[in-house]
């Protein structure tokens, strides 16, 4: 099979989807008329998740984000004099490997007007998934953000995480020795012109013990969780950074793909963005 066919199942299957004229979902490297010998998922394409699938004759990465470092969709090569991003290219380039992003599809349609979604989330229906939190599930089901999980210890549910999402920690904003419940995956809190956004996840803060953010800056949900756990309220923050956060919404893509396309599917974890030195 072509590349391009095996992209084309990829695509049927995350139906009903309404392409976008400026999607994120493009090659962001390779041709995609190559044959297909081997098909990789993955949430961040490295260059190390690039050799790794190289390593086992690999040579179509599915990546959830880009591969550049920026947030241009589409990589000029002439303009760009990065050595260590012109070694990255030349990498796929030398092993004919072909990168498909996989963005906008994952996320699917969400009707804005009718405030209606076409079909699940996949990162984060997948993520449940991956969680084994379906019954747990409160809030909509199309897009799994809320939970409510048996109660425990703030501790213990922070090391149930690092074990589900395979990290070398957590980053810790509010009271680890609280209590645990209810828990919102909380997306981005980026702030800035998202303030209103972001405003709206405080205003339902107070119903919630733990936050699982995306990306999250200090001055908005930071600063709310560090009062109220200050007051003594179960609030905790458990910071795990964007990459690692999608991580799972990838994996369960590799877990369902070997049905969709008929043949193996590797799973590449991008390997935790992060590592912790603690104070001695
Ligand atoms: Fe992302
Ligand atoms: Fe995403």
């Amino acid at each position: 099979m072509k590349v391009y066919e095996v992209i084309e199942k990829i695509k049927e299957w995350h139906q009903p989807y309404i392409e976008q004229e400026k999607t994120r979902d493009i090659y962001l490297c390779g041709d995609p008329q190559t044959e297909c010998r081997g098909v990789a998922v993955t949430c961040a394409c490295t260059l190390e998740v690039m050799h790794k699938a190289v390593e086992k004759g690999i040579n179509l990465i599915i990546s959830h984000e880009g591969i550049t470092y920026n947030y241009e969709k589409k990589y000029q090569r002439d303009e760009f004099k990065n050595e260590t991003l012109l070694e990255k290219l030349n990498y796929a380039k030398e092993h004919d490997l072909v990168v498909w992003r996989d963005h906008d599809h994952m996320h699917g349609t969400f009707l804005r007007e009718e405030n209606r979604r076409l079909r699940h989330d996949m990162i984060f229906y997948g993520t449940m998934k991956e969680l084994g939190w379906e019954e747990y599930l409160t809030g909509d089901e199309l897009k799994p953000l809320l939970f409510k999980v048996p109660e425990m210890s703030a501790r213990e549910f922070g090391q149930q995480l690092i074990k589900a999402w395979n990290l070398n920690g957590l980053r810790i904003v509010g009271d680890l020795d609280g209590r645990v419940s209810t828990v919102y995956i909380v997306e981005h809190v980026i702030a800035g012109k998202f303030d209103d956004y972001d405003l709206g996840k405080i205003d339902m803060a107070e119903d919630i013990d733990a936050f699982i953010p995306l990306e999250i800056v200090d001055y908005t949900l930071t600063s709310y969780v560090r009062d109220a756990a200050y007051l003594g309220k179960n609030k905790i923050i458990y910071e795990m950074g964007h990459f690692n956060a999608e991580e799972l919404g990838m994996k369960y893509l590799a877990r369902v793909l070997p049905e969709v396309l008929g043949m193996d599917v590797e799973f590449i974890q991008s390997g935790d963005t992060f590592n912790y030195l603690i104070r001695e």
